[in-house]
């Protein structure tokens, strides 16, 4: 294709963006929507034509190389059709159990998955499943190439598709920042305030993490473990999912005094290593497991409408906007009664984080990202990001939902989810809120993580956690 011409004037595919659709990786995240009716799939192709398409440009462009090297996204005509799937399920049997059309579901989501997009076309897919599961009468799926933008713009793309079940002229809201993600008031605008503030800490603080996190990266790896293989690549996965009440996790939230992302990410530690125990019963509580925590690194409190998104200047800008955080999982030391202590698994991540949001870390790895993408070439930040995410044990990820129960052309919304799917991880762990609950998302690597174990480890380490800190059962 000659595109010295009419290169000028096309957007350039963001920095992150690029990493995301290199050689070493393709990745996409997947948006499920579970119905509590059976789908009517005629309105699909308006719906899409109206709705979804005019959210942002770049879901009816294709990414073509730049006259500079630089990618860029190309406006083309969409053929609704070939992004548009409807699958039939009949069991070989005639009627089928409801926990045989979950695993129909579950395998065709792990299926579609593994395809790679055509990269002639524009880079999404949607899927509508009318095969009655346990947690749904139809299901909704959004495959989206992670490049189009990160959660926080695909959700807000997604959300705007949607209304309030309730009354759908009222506003969607969302859970303030402050009170999901920090415990500090200021803690969710990243940095600027606190430097000023407080010079000394966080320079120490950066220091250290910068440090880390380069290494991390450069050199040092994760040990083996039951929940590491060290994969070369995407392998097949299966999906679990666990809900979680918001209540109980607030109630955690206030008696410990942290951020409802610490007790979270405090659950799936605990969780963890509660999993290695049990699958191998002398394995070592210590071995050396961190965690990648994918952080937003916009400045904001809600989701803003698309529409303010792609404005220029936006303060919360469409794209690729996040850091990730290495946080190591707790060790739990050999021979004694080993989880006597499970808020400990809260407590000690509330630490870590803390102090890793209040540094510098975070925007110096981005700055790293940069330097090195301008000094090498984007290839070469691609391959970076992809050994970081090997060398680490998990990655874990969460997105604010909307507090109200919402339809999407008249159909209820029973529950939301989504998973990120390219990445080498053998686990990986994802999260959005939706009206009282949490969806938790567990990804294990086929034949080698036990996921529905992985799930009980969740519930119990909940559990543990509600009746030390809360007294409960
Ligand atoms: C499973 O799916 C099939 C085909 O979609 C449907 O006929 C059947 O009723 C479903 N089974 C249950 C228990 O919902
Ligand atoms: C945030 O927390 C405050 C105090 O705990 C509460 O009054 C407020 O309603 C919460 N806001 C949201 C959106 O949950
Ligand atoms: C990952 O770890 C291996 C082995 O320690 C090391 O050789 C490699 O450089 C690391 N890769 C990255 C990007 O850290
Ligand atoms: C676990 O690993 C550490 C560090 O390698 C080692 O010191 C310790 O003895 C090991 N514990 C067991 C029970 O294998
Ligand atoms: C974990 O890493 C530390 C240094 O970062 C090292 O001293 C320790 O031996 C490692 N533990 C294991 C079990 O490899």
């Amino acid at each position: 294709m000659d595109l010295t011409k009419e290169d000028e004037g096309l957007e350039p595919v963001s920095p992150l963006g690029q990493y995301f659709n290199s050689k070493v990786m393709s990745v996409s995240i997947l948006g499920i929507l579970e119905s509590e009716i059976p789908i009517d799939g005629s309105q699909a192709k308006s719906l899409i034509k109206d709705v979804f398409l005019p959210i942002n440009p770049r879901f009816s462009s294709i990414m073509v190389m730049g006259k500079k090297g630089g990618k860029k996204w190309r406006k083309v005509e969409v053929k609704v059709e070939n992004h548009v799937h409807v699958p039939s399920f009949s069991s070989p049997k005639g009627s089928s159990s409801s926990s045989e059309n979950d695993s129909f579901l579950k395998s065709y989501i792990a299926e579609i998955a593994m395809q790679p997009f055509q990269q002639g076309q524009p880079l999404w897919e949607i899927h509508i499943i009318n095969c009655p599961a346990s947690e749904a009468q139809g299901t909704v799926i959004f495959k989206l190439h992670h490049a189009l933008g990160d959660g926080y713009s695909l959700v807000g793309a997604l959300l705007s598709c949607l209304q309030r079940a309730d009354d759908p002229s009222l506003p969607v809201t969302f859970p303030s920042v402050n009170n999901f993600s920090s415990a500090n008031k200021d803690d969710g605008k990243i940095v600027l305030r606190k430097v000023v503030s407080r010079c000394f800490l966080p320079l120490v603080n950066t220091i250290r993490d910068f440090g880390r996190s380069v290494l991390k990266s450069t050199c040092v790896e994760d040990d083996l473990s039951p929940i590491r293989c060290r994969s070369e690549s995407f392998r097949p996965f299966s999906l679990s999912t666990i809900t979680f009440s918001l209540h109980h996790i607030k109630e955690i939230k206030s008696r410990l005094r942290v951020t409802v992302n610490d007790v979270v990410t405090g659950i799936i530690f605990l969780a963890t290593r509660l999993y290695m125990q049990r699958v191998s019963p002398n394995s070592n509580g210590s071995t050396n497991s961190t965690a990648l925590v994918l952080l937003n690194t916009r400045n904001l409190r809600d989701y803003k409408s698309v529409g303010e998104m792609i404005q220029p200047n936006s303060k919360s800008p469409w794209g690729n906007y996040f850091a990730f955080l290495h946080v190591p999982v707790p060790k739990v030391k050999p021979g004694n009664s080993q989880f006597s202590d499970p808020s400990k698994f809260v407590r000690k991540t509330h630490e870590v984080i803390k102090r890793k949001r209040s540094s510098f870390g975070v925007v110096l790895t981005g700055m790293l990202l940069e330097m090195m993408k301008k000094c090498r070439n984007p290839e070469a930040v691609a391959r970076h990001i992809y050994r970081t995410t090997r060398n680490s044990s998990m990655v874990i990820s969460n997105v604010m939902g909307p507090m109200e129960k919402l339809s999407l052309a008249n159909h209820p919304i029973k529950g939301m989810y989504f998973t990120i799917v390219g990445t080498p991880e053998s686990l990986q762990v994802t999260m959005i809120s939706y009206a009282e609950n949490l969806r938790v998302v567990v990804r294990a690597e086929q034949g080698f993580i036990d996921s529905e174990l992985y799930t009980r480890s969740l519930h119990d380490a909940l559990d543990m956690i509600l009746h030390d800190a809360c007294g409960k059962q």
